[in-house]
C-alpha cells in the first residue's frame, strides 16, 4: 500500500466530501484562522504555537480532502496604531522601515509608549500634589490624547493617516510572509482587526441592545452574561465591554462581526480558531454572543483549538523575540552543536543551511511533542539534541532511510517485483504492522486535532526501524531478500516522509550527523 500510493498513503480525500456517496456535491470548506500576530508588537510564543499548530491543521484537512482557506487575522487596529503613527513622526526612519519594518516599528512603539507612561505618571504626581489643572492639561494635550484623535482620524477614513498606517501594515506583511515561507506556511488571506467595518460592529452592538442583552453604562455598552445566561455558564462568562465610551469598538465586538462576515463570504462548513488558552474566556464570550443574536447555525460550525504556554523563552541578549530571532537563535545553536564534531562538520557542504533546517525542525517538533493544552519549557539544548525524540533525530532517521536506498542503487520502481513473502522474521512482520497503522493514525488525529499523536507514532516507527537495521541487513543479503527488505525500508521512508510533511517539516535526504550529539 505504502509503496503503491506514496505521498497519498495515509490521506483519505473522500473524507472532505459533502456527501460521501456523491462527489459532485463538492468538498467541505474549512476556514482556518491562525498565527494572527500584532503589528509593531513582538511575535511571541503564543503566536509561534498558533502558527505551528495551524500549519499542521491546514495540511491535515487538505490531506483529508477538505477545501481549506487559511486566514491570518492581524492585530492591526486600535488606538495603539495612533500611538505608533505619532511615534513614527518623532522617532521613525524611512530607511529602517523599509529595511526591517518589524523591528523598527517595535522600537518606535517602545519609545513612544514610554512617553505615554511617563506622562501618566507625571499627571498622577501632579494630582497627588493638588495641581489638578496642570495634571489635566497634560492629559488633554499629551501623546495619549493625540493618539486617540489620530486613531479617530483613521476610523473616519482620513487619507493621510490611513496611508501611513497602510505602509506599516504592508511592509510588515512582506516580512511575515518571508518567515512563514521558512516554516512552509502560506496564508490565503491577510485579514485583520482593521478590516472589520465600523458600521457592522455598530449593527451587532445595536442588535444586542435591542434584544435586551446589552446595556448602556456611562456612555459605554456593556454585556452582563450573569444576567442573561443561566447558571454556571453565565458566571464563567462574566461581563464584557462591547463599545467604549468614545464610541470605538473593541476586540470582542470585532471578532463577532468578523465571524459573521467570514460566514457570508465563505459559507464555510467549519471554522477553526487556533488561539492560546489564555484567551479561552474571550472565545467563549464571542461564540456565545453569536448564539445570542440568533446565529446558532454559525456558532455550531466554530471550533476553538487552544494550546498552553511556552515557558522560559528569552533571547540570548535577553531582549524581546520575534519569530525571525527565534529561528536564528535555534539555527545558531544547532550550528554550534554540529561544529563539536570537527571531522563530520568539515564534510558538510552547506552547514549553515542544514543547521537552519534542523533548527526549524527542532522548534516545531518540541512544540508538537506534548498535548496542545500542556505548557512546555523552551529548551534549546534539549530540542537540538540528536538523541531522544527530537526534530534532528527524526530528520536523521529519514536521511538514513534515503541513504540505505542510495547505497543499494535501486529505485522505488525497482521494487515492483519484490517478493514480500520473504519478510518472515518477527522484526520484519512487526515493522510491516507499524507501517500499516499509519492511515488509522491520521484518521484518529482528524478527531483529536493533536499533532503529538502523529509524532508519537513517527517515533515509534523510527525506534522500530533502528532496532531492525542490525537484523534486517541489506548489505550482504541474497538479492531477492535484499530487495524485499529494501521495499520494506522504502515503505517506512514513505510513511516517515508523509508524516513529517503533514507536521509541516521539510524532510532532508542527506546528512550523516548521527554522532554530532
Ligand atoms: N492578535 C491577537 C493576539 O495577539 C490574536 C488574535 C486571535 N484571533 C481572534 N480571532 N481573536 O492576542
Amino acid at each position: 500500500m505504502a509503496l503503491a500510493h506514496k505521498s497519498d498513503f495515509g490521506s483519505n480525500p473522500a473524507n472532505g466530501l459533502r456527501d460521501q456517496n456523491d462527489p459532485n456535491k463538492g468538498r467541505q470548506k474549512l476556514v482556518l484562522e491562525f498565527s494572527s500576530p500584532n503589528i509593531a508588537k513582538p511575535f511571541h510564543a503564543g503566536h509561534l504555537r498558533s502558527t505551528i499548530i495551524g500549519g499542521f491543521l491546514a495540511n491535515l484537512y487538505k490531506s483529508a480532502g477538505w477545501d481549506v482557506v487559511t486566514v491570518n487575522y492581524l492585530g492591526d487596529w486600535g488606538k495603539q496604531y495612533g500611538v505608533l503613527a505619532l511615534g513614527f513622526e518623532k522617532y521613525g526612519s524611512e530607511e529602517e522601515l523599509v529595511k526591517d519594518p518589524i523591528n523598527h516599528l517595535f522600537t518606535v512603539y517602545v519609545k513612544i509608549s514610554k512617553e505615554v507612561a511617563d506622562e501618566k505618571e507625571l499627571a498622577e504626581k501632579l494630582k497627588a500634589e493638588g495641581k489638578e489643572a496642570e495634571a489635566q492639561k497634560i492629559l488633554d494635550e499629551g501623546v495619549d490624547e493625540k493618539a486617540r484623535s489620530y486613531f479617530k482620524k483613521m476610523t473616519d477614513g482620513d487619507e493621510a493617516a490611513i496611508a501611513l498606517w497602510k505602509r506599516f501594515r504592508d511592509y510588515s506583511i512582506v516580512k511575515y510572509k518571508q518567515t512563514y515561507a521558512r516554516l512552509n506556511i502560506h496564508f490565503d488571506e491577510y485579514s485583520g482587526e482593521s478590516k472589520v467595518s465600523e458600521d457592522e460592529m455598530q449593527e451587532a452592538a445595536a442588535k444586542l441592545k435591542e434584544l435586551g442583552f446589552a446595556h448602556e453604562d456611562r456612555g459605554a455598552l456593556l454585556m452582563d452574561f450573569t444576567k442573561h445566561v443561566p447558571g454556571k455558564e453565565g458566571k464563567t462568562l462574566g461581563k464584557a465591554i462591547l463599545r467604549k465610551k468614545d464610541g470605538t469598538a473593541l476586540y470582542l465586538t470585532r471578532d463577532i462581526s468578523e465571524l459573521i462576515n467570514r460566514y457570508n463570504r465563505y459559507k464555510f462548513d467549519k471554522m477553526i480558531y487556533v488561539i492560546a488558552s489564555e484567551q479561552d474566556l474571550h472565545v467563549k464570550q464571542f461564540f456565545k454572543i453569536v448564539r445570542m443574536i440568533g446565529r446558532d447555525d454559525i456558532a455550531d460550525k466554530c471550533q476553538h483549538v487552544n494550546f498552553g504556554l511556552v515557558l522560559g523563552m528569552s533571547t540570548r541578549k535577553g531582549t524581546v523575540k520575534f519569530l525571525n530571532d527565534i529561528l536564528r537563535d535555534v539555527g545558531e545553536h544547532m550550528h554550534d552543536v554540529m561544529k563539536k564534531n570537527e571531522d563530520k562538520y568539515s564534510q558538510v557542504e552547506d552547514p549553515e543551511q542544514i543547521a537552519d533546517k534542523l533548527g526549524i525542525s527542532s522548534v516545531m517538533v518540541q512544540d508538537m511533542s506534548g498535548k496542545r493544552i500542556n505548557n512546555y519549557t523552551f529548551d534549546l539544548s534539549r530540542m537540538t539534541s540528536f538523541e531522544g525524540d527530537t526534530g534532528p533525530y527524526l530528520q536523521y532517521a529519514h536521511a538514513r532511510l534515503c541513504s540505505i536506498q542510495r547505497k543499494a542503487g535501486l529505485s522505488d520502481e525497482d521494487m515492483a517485483d519484490a517478493n514480500l513473502s520473504l519478510l518472515t522474521e518477527p522484526m520484519a512482520v512487526n515493522l510491516v504492522r507499524v507501517i500499516a497503522q499509519w492511515p488509522d493514525v491520521v484518521q484518529n488525529v482528524l478527531k483529536t486535532l493533536e499533532p503529538t499523536t502523529i509524532l508519537t507514532y513517527l517515533f515509534k516507527l523510527t525506534h522500530t526501524l533502528s532496532t531492525s537495521y542490525t537484523h534486517l541487513r541489506i548489505v550482504g543479503s541474497e538479492p531477492d531478500v535484499l530487495k524485499a527488505r529494501l521495499a520494506l525500508y522504502i515503505a517506512a521512508r514513505v510513511v516517515l516522509f508523509n508524516g513529517m510533511s503533514l507536521l509541516g517539516l521539510t524532510p532532508v535526504e542527506r546528512y550523516d550527523y548521527a554522532s554530532f550529539s
